[in-house]
């Protein structure tokens, strides 16, 4: 195991019900900024339940983030935030809603362009204190201090954070997650499946409790998986869901382990260009990248074939094999289809995402060798 310095202050609040409490957690004279996203939470009474937890308190109101939230729309949010003298952050809805929120809390007290903090990963020395109440499980986003945000007019997706960006609280409320639509559920389970992958499926390090945690989020999503789709008001099915998507990327199974994070990046880039939802570009991603470093991943994807599907018969290429087939059928089964192709993107449009990451030189993966060359083969293995 590698050394670590593991810290998280975030106080959940887990339950129906729960958003009752959101008073007790703000400050009484906070001069508060509401952030939501497109009108979700008009339609299923989360709007109401905030707006009836805010009373007494000083608040206005900044709707409309947008998904793979804009820094255009941001900056508008932080010109409020400067006029009303904001002191505290209150974010309700999905992860675009809560990252965008972390980039209004960094670049309302920073010190120059706040696009720096994404293109230059400048420093953020200061952030406003927030609180969020999650939507949709998909992100850790709720229980983390990183977030992802796109420049629309140069179609840049990058990702930042701070410690200064961990929640001060976050309300999870299963009974919020009934008004998803199927394709969001897929997207989150999906995406939680893929940040605990990022984390696991790299190379042994003497690590057995961090792996049996993250082999218990895996199983646990594909148990759970097609009941959340299934069954809309179904619990216990909603709050282990919520649960596992919060578990994945709260920094706990990436203790001393190493970690690849390169199915994000090169996704990043498909979200950026082609508009895709993150989960869908994971799951295009995935397998691809699985097959090209088969040999770097060898003893961990034998290890997720065996802990995590049950297989155990056949010679070690088989094993692979199966384990990324059945990798895809699972999320095939949620209703997300693997292949670029599927979404209508052919290999020509690829070309601004090869010169991309050409210019970029990145070298990404657990062992720093997934160059751009690399990311070319793996998604002309996306069709
Ligand atoms: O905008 P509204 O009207 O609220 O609708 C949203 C949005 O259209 C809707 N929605 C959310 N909760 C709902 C609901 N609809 C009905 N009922 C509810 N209860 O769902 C749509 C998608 O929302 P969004 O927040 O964009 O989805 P998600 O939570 O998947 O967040 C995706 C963003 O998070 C970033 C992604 O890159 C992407 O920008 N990520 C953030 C991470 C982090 N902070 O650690 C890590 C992830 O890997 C990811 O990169
Ligand atoms: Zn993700």
């Amino acid at each position: 195991m590698n050394n670590f310095d593991y810290y998280n202050p975030v106080k959940i609040l887990f339950g129906e019900g729960k958003i009752d409490q959101l008073s007790n957690e703000i400050p009484k004279d906070a001069k508060i900024l509401f952030t939501y996203g497109g009108g979700s939470i008009k339609k299923n009474g989360v709007y109401d339940k905030v707006k009836s937890g805010l009373k007494g308190f000083k608040f206005f109101e900044f709707g409309g983030i947008e998904p793979n939230p804009h820094f255009e729309t941001l900056m508008k949010a932080v010109e409020i935030v400067k006029t009303e003298k904001i002191d505290f952050l209150l974010a309700v809805g999905g992860g675009s809603v809560l990252d965008g929120t972390k980039f209004i809390a960094a670049a309302s007290l920073f010190d120059g362009d706040p696009w720096n903090i994404l293109e230059k990963g400048a420093k953020v020395n200061n952030a406003l204190p927030f609180g969020t109440i999650l939507t949709l499980p998909a992100t850790g986003s709720e229980m983390n201090s990183g977030g992802v945000i796109t420049k629309a007019s140069t179609k840049v997706k990058l990702p930042f954070g701070s410690p200064l960006l961990f929640p001060k609280f976050s309300i999870l409320d299963p009974t919020t997650t009934y008004s998803l639509p199927a394709n969001q559920i897929a997207n989150g389970i999906v995406d939680a499946f893929i940040h605990t992958t990022e984390q696991y499926l790299t190379y042994p390090s003497n690590s057995p409790i961090q792996d049996r945690f993250a082999e218990g989020i895996l199983k646990t999503l594909i148990e759970i998986g097609p009941q959340a789709i299934a069954n809309t008001e179904d619990y216990q099915t909603r709050a282990n869901f919520m649960w596992s998507c919060t578990m994945a990327l709260n920094g706990l199974i990436g203790t001393g382990v190493p970690s690849d994070w390169a199915t994000h990046m090169i996704g990043h880039e498909l979200t950026a260009f082609f508009g895709l939802d993150h989960g869908v570009t994971l799951a295009i991603v995935l397998p691809a990248l699985l097959r090209e470093m088969k040999d770097d991943k060898r003893e961990k994807l034998l290890q997720f074939g065996k802990n995590v599907w049950g297989i155990e018969n056949g010679t070690e290429d088989n094993r692979i094999d199966e384990a990324i087939i059945r990798t895809v059928s699972f999320f095939n089964s949620l209703g997300v289809k693997t292949k670029l192709s599927a979404y209508g993107i052919t290999l020509d449009q690829l070309t601004p995402v090869f010169e991309r990451f050409q210019s970029r030189q990145w070298k990404l993966g657990e062992r720093k060798n997934i160059t751009p060359n690399r990311i070319e083969v793996i998604l002309k293995n996306c069709f």
